[in-house]
């Protein structure tokens, strides 16, 4: 068993995160109920849910930023209340907005990090301009942070992050406000980080992403987990892929959802202002097909078709009954305040 005054050695062994009965209550409101996460060493956990779902509050109080009411975390080995520097040590933050000083240019960023992080300055300069190049900002390394598109400024927030090499990473949604460029960019550095024996914690609103980057999912909603497992699990959890069609008269909204009835696994959904119904297929291509025909053969005209994998939404709606944008009693009245002025533990 690992220990605080253990030497370096057994850290590996230990897991990157270990989380239990973790509890934040703000004023009246539990954004946290007692959650349970588990980052085995070498692994990618993606924590997936909705705004308000608890997720920056987690981040927060595994990274020593938030103090919670109660639980256990320990990362790296070192746990969060007997030592708190060995946790900060261990671990490096990207917040979900860049924490960046716009008055300094990117190289003098990353170079006020790592002397904040203890380097001398000629390696502080070397592991700076390091990761600038990672990171692709070599060529605006001289520019104020301040002139930085939004993709920069986060892709040098988690230059930033990895500046003391660490063995723990947490990315509080690492895409979120990127273009497709900016984020298929940063799914590669998560994956470089991967590959060379990092561990990742990273929380997202988006299944795909999730798909992407998670060795395992825990999908948290109103500061529970609700669900855990693959993305493969959870996608067979919520029944496979989804077969969606938008009719052109909403008079038609009613025949279409009884063909889904008949060709979908699911009691369909749909929204009648986008003329829009939806349902769980097992079998896509033959639900498709028979779908189209039965409405072909009423004389319902359809205006688009789809099959698509499932999103957060759709296990949301099979775990929860709830949409993800529905407002539950227990949402906070400022969904998503108070996150300024981030910084790194
Ligand atoms: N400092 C705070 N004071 C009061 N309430 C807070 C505070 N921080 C968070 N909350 C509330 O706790 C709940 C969880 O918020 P949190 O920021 O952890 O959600 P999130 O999952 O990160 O959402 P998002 O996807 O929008 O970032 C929300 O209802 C939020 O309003
Ligand atoms: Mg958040």
């Amino acid at each position: 068993m690992n220990t605080d005054h253990d030497p370096p050695g057994p850290e590996a062994a230990a897991p990157a995160v270990r989380v239990r009965g973790l509890t934040k209550t703000f004023g009246g409101h539990r954004a946290l109920k007692g959650i349970d996460l588990d980052v085995p060493a070498g692994h990618v956990l993606a924590l997936l849910g909705p705004n308000g779902a608890g997720k920056t509050t987690a981040v927060r109080a595994i990274t020593t930023l938030t103090r919670p009411d109660a639980g256990t975390v320990e990362v790296a080995g070192h746990d969060l209340r007997r030592n708190p520097g060995g946790v900060r040590a261990s671990l490096g933050l990207s917040g979900q907005y860049a924490a960046v000083d716009e008055r300094l240019t990117g190289h003098e960023n990353l170079r006020m990090v790592a002397m904040l992080y203890g380097m001398g300055r000629k390696e502080a300069r070397r592991r700076s301009w390091e990761l600038l190049r990672r990171f692709r900002l070599d060529d605006v390394a001289h520019r104020r942070a301040g002139h930085y598109s939004g993709g920069m400024r986060r892709r040098l927030d988690l230059a930033g992050a990895l500046i003391a090499d660490p063995s723990v990473v947490v990315l509080d949604e690492p895409t979120t406000g990127l273009d497709p460029r900016g984020r298929m960019d940063t799914w590669e550095v998560i994956g470089g980080l991967v590959s060379g024996g990092t561990s990742v914690l990273l929380t997202t609103q988006y299944l795909e992403e999730a798909d992407q980057l998670a060795d395992s999912i825990a999908v948290i909603d109103r500061g529970e987990v609700i669900a855990r497992g693959t993305a493969d699990e959870l996608k067979t959890r919520v029944g496979g892929e989804r077969l969606e069609l938008v009719v052109e008269h909403a008079a038609d909204l009613e025949t279409a959802r009884a063909a889904l009835l008949v060709a979908g696994s699911g009691p369909p959904d749909s929204d009648p202002q986008a003329r829009r119904a939806r349902a769980a297929v097992t079998n896509g291509r033959k639900a498709l097909g028979d779908v189209l025909t039965a409405l072909d053969e009423q004389g319902v005209p359809v205006l688009d078709v789809a099959l698509c994998r499932p999103t957060l939404d759709d296990v949301f709606l099979e775990l929860t009954g709830h949409h993800t944008g529905d407002d539950g009693a227990d949402a906070g009245p400022d969904a998503g305040a108070d996150h300024g002025g981030e910084a790194r533990p």
